[in-house]
Order: structure tokens, then C-alpha cells, then sequence
């Protein structure tokens, strides 16, 4: 039996075409494709939109450009993928790492509001899994503390929240592109909002700052004449991606439906096991990046893991708690014991749209039959 991913890039020739299109025209930086993706996604989100290198780059950006810095202060669930902490000490500022709600796993509000204090500046909810917990709970207790909301949204490309797009509302929302994502330019990544004075910062930043220089990349120019005033960065897309993206966003149907049938086949097989809890479930909804699920305490995840994996079933733990890293863990952080106990029954299993339903059949059976 051939193996059975946790998660792969799911492409097709179109992908491949659009890509070899590109390397014979021999223009693989950013230009026309970049352009055309990115008005592709504005109509998508019915927002502008800016496409950068990748999500880590989008969120660094968005922290950036809402004019966040040193002495400030970020707060974001500790459970995330690194990326979502080191965006924002590149930024200068601190994380002030919070729990989760244990059903979604996204931002524990309450938690967050005592960790508030007068260099708290953003809220950074991170979309887990594809889900957005009580988002407007969250846009609420923003307003309620003068804070801005940096949606880290990687996951979360295509979900609905109150018949609306994440993305299409709220202050700025980051997605990735990255190779096992709802849809995937290689690597990549965008932010949306809809204050165009941020757009404006933003397309210069993700070009070393240099002003009006996407215009000129998009005519296939370059600026020689410069004028820079603030810090940049070479954070741009290239056509290569973008042309993988064009082609991923052709098929969002497709592939957030498989996503989305193939999430509903796990639940429908764990519904009423007692031995695990099922995370975020509403695949009306969500487009689910990944299916975590929490294991009973009782239960040895590792002895669990090697067995899936002697049946060929990778698996993966999304996320090792960032309060404990060494590089965040400064003397005044203090342990967060409900994401640490969370963490230690986290287990991810294989989805992605190239799975067929059988095949995420099997790896339910296998997990129930070592559970029971
Ligand atoms: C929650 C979260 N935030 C941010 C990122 C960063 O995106 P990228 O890998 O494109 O830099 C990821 C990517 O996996 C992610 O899962």
C-alpha cells in the first residue's frame, strides 16, 4: 500500500503548463502574472489585494504597515505555527502568547484580555485549521481596547464566516501559498484589507521601499530613479508563482470540496467515539487546511503515531506550543497550561484533495481500531 500523505501540493498539467509558459517567455520576476493574480484574488475578495513571498512575509508586512514596532505588543494564541510569533518579533514587537478555546482551538478571548496593558497594540487571531472560532467576539473586544486585528488567515483560504469570506471584512487579513495550502502558488502568500493607504505602504515594502515601483514592475520596468523613505524588504511574488496560483484559484471549487467531503467522511466516522474530540466540524463553512483532532490523555500519541505509521499513515502535531520556545520564553513568560496540555493530545491526519474517501476511511478505522 502506497503511503498516504499528511498533506502534498495537488497539481494538475494546467499548473504545469502555466509554470513552463512562463520560463520560455523568460520573464520569471515579478510582472504581468503577479498583476493578473492579484486582480484575480481582488475579485475573489472584493478588496484589494497585495501578493507577496509568502505568508510569514504577508503577516511581517501587515504588522508593519499598521505601523506596529518596538515596545509594542502582539497578542496571539501560543498554539500556531512558528511563523505567526516570528512575524512578529521581525516586526520589532513582542508576542504575548494567549490560550485557545479548547473546541476551536483559536484565540481564547478572555485569556487575551488579562494579558492587555497600555503596549498592547493588535490582536492576532490565527484561523486554525481553516476555522474562525468567534471572530466577531474578537472584532468586538478590538474595538473595546483600541487594537488592530491581524488575521493570520493561512489556513483559512475560502472559509466562510457569517455568509462572508474571510478576508472580504475586517481590519487585514494574511494567507498563504504555500505548497500544501487550500490553494497553492509554490510558495506565496497575500494581504487584503481595504484601507488603501496601507495597500499603497504595503506594495512598497514588499519592494525594498522603493516608491511606485509595482506599477513600473507590472509594465515590465524597473525604477532606476529611486525614492525610498522607509525600511523595505525584497518580499515580492514572482511570475512563476503567480502562475501556479492563477491555475490553483481556476479549481478553488474542486479542491475546497474535496477538502471539505473529505473532513465530513472523518467526522461522520469519529462522531461519537469517546476517546477523541473532533475540532472546529462546521465543513459548510470551513475550508479545513488540516484535520486535527485531540486525543483522549489517557491515550500514548507516540505509540499511536508509530503504529498509523507502520500502516503507511503519515501524521503530523499542529502546533508545538511558542510560549516554550527558547527564543520567545523570556524569564517573565509563565506557563500556559491549557495549551500545554492540549498540545500533548494533538495529533493532524492526512488531508489533502488528492486523498480519495476510501483512503481516509482506512486511516479512521486504523485510529479507532488503536483506540479501542
Ligand atoms: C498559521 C500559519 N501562519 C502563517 C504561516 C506562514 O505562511 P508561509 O509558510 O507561507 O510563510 C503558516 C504556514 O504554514 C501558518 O500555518
Amino acid at each position: 500500500m502506497k503511503e498516504i500523505r499528511l498533506s502534498k501540493s495537488c497539481l494538475t498539467n494546467k499548473e504545469k503548463e502555466a509554470v513552463a509558459s512562463v520560463l520560455n517567455k523568460e520573464f520569471l520576476g515579478m510582472g504581468k502574472e503577479v498583476e493578473v493574480f492579484e486582480n484575480l484574488l481582488e475579485n475573489f475578495f472584493n478588496r484589494p489585494v497585495v501578493c507577496v513571498a509568502n505568508g510569514t512575509a504577508a503577516l511581517h508586512l501587515a504588522i508593519q504597515c499598521s505601523g506596529i514596532g518596538s515596545n509594542d505588543e502582539v497578542l496571539v494564541q501560543s498554539i500556531t505555527y512558528l511563523a505567526s510569533a516570528q512575524a512578529i518579533t521581525a516586526s520589532g514587537a513582542k508576542p504575548i502568547f494567549c490560550e485557545v478555546d479548547q473546541k476551536t482551538l483559536t484565540i481564547d478571548i478572555d485569556d487575551a484580555e488579562k494579558r492587555i496593558n497600555k503596549n498592547t497594540k493588535a490582536i492576532m487571531p490565527v484561523h486554525y485549521g481553516g476555522g474562525v472560532g468567534e471572530l466577531n467576539s474578537i472584532y468586538e473586544f478590538a474595538k473595546k481596547h483600541n487594537l488592530v486585528v491581524i488575521e493570520d488567515a493561512a489556513h483559512a483560504f475560502g472559509t466562510n464566516y457569517e455568509d462572508n469570506k474571510v478576508g472580504s471584512f475586517g481590519d487585514v487579513a494574511c494567507f498563504s501559498f504555500d505548497g500544501i495550502k487550500n490553494i497553492t502558488s509554490g510558495e506565496g502568500g497575500c494581504i487584503v484589507t481595504d484601507n488603501e493607504e496601507m495597500i499603497n505602504n504595503l506594495k512598497d515594502a514588499r519592494l525594498l521601499g522603493v516608491h511606485g515601483d509595482t506599477k513600473k514592475r507590472y509594465s515590465n520596468q524597473r525604477s532606476w530613479n529611486i525614492k525610498v523613505t522607509s525600511q523595505g524588504w525584497r518580499y515580492h511574488m514572482s511570475n512563476i508563482m503567480a502562475a501556479i496560483g492563477i491555475e490553483q484559484l481556476k479549481r478553488f471549487e474542486e479542491l475546497s470540496s474535496k477538502r471539505k467531503n473529505l473532513a465530513k467522511t472523518y467526522d461522520q466516522k469519529f462522531l461519537n467515539v469517546e476517546s477523541l474530540n473532533r475540532i472546529g466540524s462546521d465543513f459548510k463553512n470551513i475550508v479545513p487546511h488540516i484535520y486535527p483532532i485531540m486525543i483522549n490523555k489517557e491515550i500514548d500519541r507516540d505509540k499511536l503515531r508509530a503504529n498509523l505509521a507502520e500502516k503507511n499513515i503519515q501524521t503530523g502535531i499542529h502546533y508545538f506550543p511558542n510560549h516554550l520556545l527558547e527564543f520567545f520564553n523570556t524569564s517573565e513568560s509563565e506557563s500556559l497550561q491549557l495549551s500545554e496540555e492540549i498540545y500533548t493530545r494533538l495529533i493532524s491526519l492526512p488531508l489533502h484533495p488528492d486523498l480519495s474517501s476510501s483512503e481516509v476511511e482506512y486511516v479512521a478505522e486504523n485510529l479507532l481500531e488503536h483506540l479501542n
